[in-house]
């Protein structure tokens, strides 16, 4: 028999981030826009791992912007707390650790070093910071030791580097574990790809190799439970993060949960399925905004995810992609052939962001040393004006 041929059971321990135990190794990526608590909670109705918030950024944090306690904020029954932090001044990201570890506003936090959006990367933040070995190094120390004081495990999550010139991951993972992180997080792509290409998988391979010491979780085009038992076997990584793969298929978890107990059973909903998801999830968006228009404004995004592959008529997809509110997303679901099986194959494989490789956007001079001068320090300064998006 091949190893193909095997049933797919992902056999790993459970996830140990410091006192949290997570039974099941799974954690949802943090996406910003995507991750409220309203699709957490969609989400882990289907399975156990840890359920990330979208990030906040330390700054807008620290001021205590009405935004970035709406996006701290949990239901009571999530067991563990997560939080993602975005920040490139260690000064500002130690106060917003600090303020949610005395706060008790989280249980798990996470750094974010893996954003490619340019507006960030210009000025330094996200993927292009761990190139600044002073400053990483800053951030990560700071932000330990003031979790540690609530015994709150912190980690991180970043990307290869800038490009393969320019690669960071190996050193930052191992500055992170001497500064004392609970876990790495590797997304197998560069800055400059985005969201393209295929994820190097090989990548986090050597990144488990080399840190024999920490929990290494692996990231990147994970699009079903065999993904992620060949990511398990290919890569020896103790997690997986998922991504796109649940956009409008909070059902994943259900799959990855089966994989991980040995089961073989899948979920493979039939339109009726999804269109009670998609409502419950418009419904749980309300609770989330406390206001209806809002909430169906940011579900339409959903709505290609939710019914691709799945026989639906152009006028009525381009309708639920306009829905105003949730009377008229009633009847419009009410339309759908809800005796339509799952379609297979079309309603599988990749979802999601994409895009092209691009030279990523630094500022000036930024690969010419591995430590900041002044100038850059005062752009760094900048660089955590309204940001969102990993
Ligand atoms: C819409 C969107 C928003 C994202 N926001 C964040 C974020 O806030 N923080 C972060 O660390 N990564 C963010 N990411 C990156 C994902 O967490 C993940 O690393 C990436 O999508 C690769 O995993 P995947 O192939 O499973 O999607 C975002 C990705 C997408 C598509």
């Amino acid at each position: 028999m091949t190893l193909e041929a095997l049933p797919t059971r992902i056999e790993l321990p459970p996830l140990k981030l410091g006192d949290i135990t997570v039974d099941t190794p799974v954690v949802l990526a943090p996406m910003a826009g995507i991750t409220n608590k309203a699709f957490r909670r969609l989400c882990r109705e289907f399975g156990g791992g840890l359920y990330v918030a979208e990030m906040v950024t330390s700054r807008a944090l620290v001021e205590r912007s009405p935004e970035s306690l709406r996006i701290i904020e949990h239901d009571d029954d999530e067991e563990v707390r997560s939080v993602q932090l975005y920040g490139v001044d260690p000064v500002t990201v130690g106060a917003a650790v600090r303020l949610l570890v005395e706060e008790d506003r989280a249980d798990h936090i996470d750094l974010n070093f893996g954003c490619p959006v340019p507006k960030v990367t210009r000025r330094g933040g996200g993927s292009a910071l761990p190139w600044k070995i002073d400053l990483f190094t800053a951030i990560v120390q700071t932000a330990v030791r003031e979790a540690s004081k609530g015994d709150i495990p912190l980690t991180i999550k970043m990307r290869k580097g800038i490009d393969e010139d320019h690669l960071t991951y190996l050193e930052a993972g191992r500055i992170a574990r001497d500064a004392g992180v609970a876990a790495v997080a590797l997304h197998g792509r560069t800055a400059s790809q985005f969201y393209s290409g295929k994820a190097d998988w090989d990548s986090i391979a050597r990144l488990r190799e080399a840190l024999p010491d920490i929990p290494v979780l692996g990231n990147g085009d994970i699009w079903s439970a065999e993904d992620a038992e060949r990511m398990v076997r290919q890569t020896g990584v103790d997690g997986v993060v998922v991504g796109r793969g649940c956009q409008g298929r909070p059902w994943l978890f259900g799959d990855l949960q089966a994989a991980f107990d040995g089961r073989e059973d899948r979920i493979r909903p039939g339109l009726r399925e999804v269109a009670d998801a998609v409502y419950r999830h418009a419904e749980l968006m309300i609770d989330t905004f406390g206001d209806e228009g809002k909430a169906l404004r940011d579900i339409r995004k959903h709505m290609a995810w939710y019914f691709k592959g799945y026989v639906v008529g152009g006028d009525l997809r381009a309708q639920l992609a306009t829905v105003p509110d949730l009377a008229t997303l009633r009847g419009l679901l009410d339309q759908l052939d809800m005796e339509s099986p799952y379609p297979g194959a079309d309603a599988e494989g990749p979802r999601g962001r994409a895009g092209t490789p691009k030279r990523t956007a630094l500022p000036d001079r930024w690969l010419e040393s591995r430590s900041l001068n002044d100038e850059q320090r005062a752009t760094i300064k900048a660089a955590e004006l309204d940001v969102s998006g990993g």
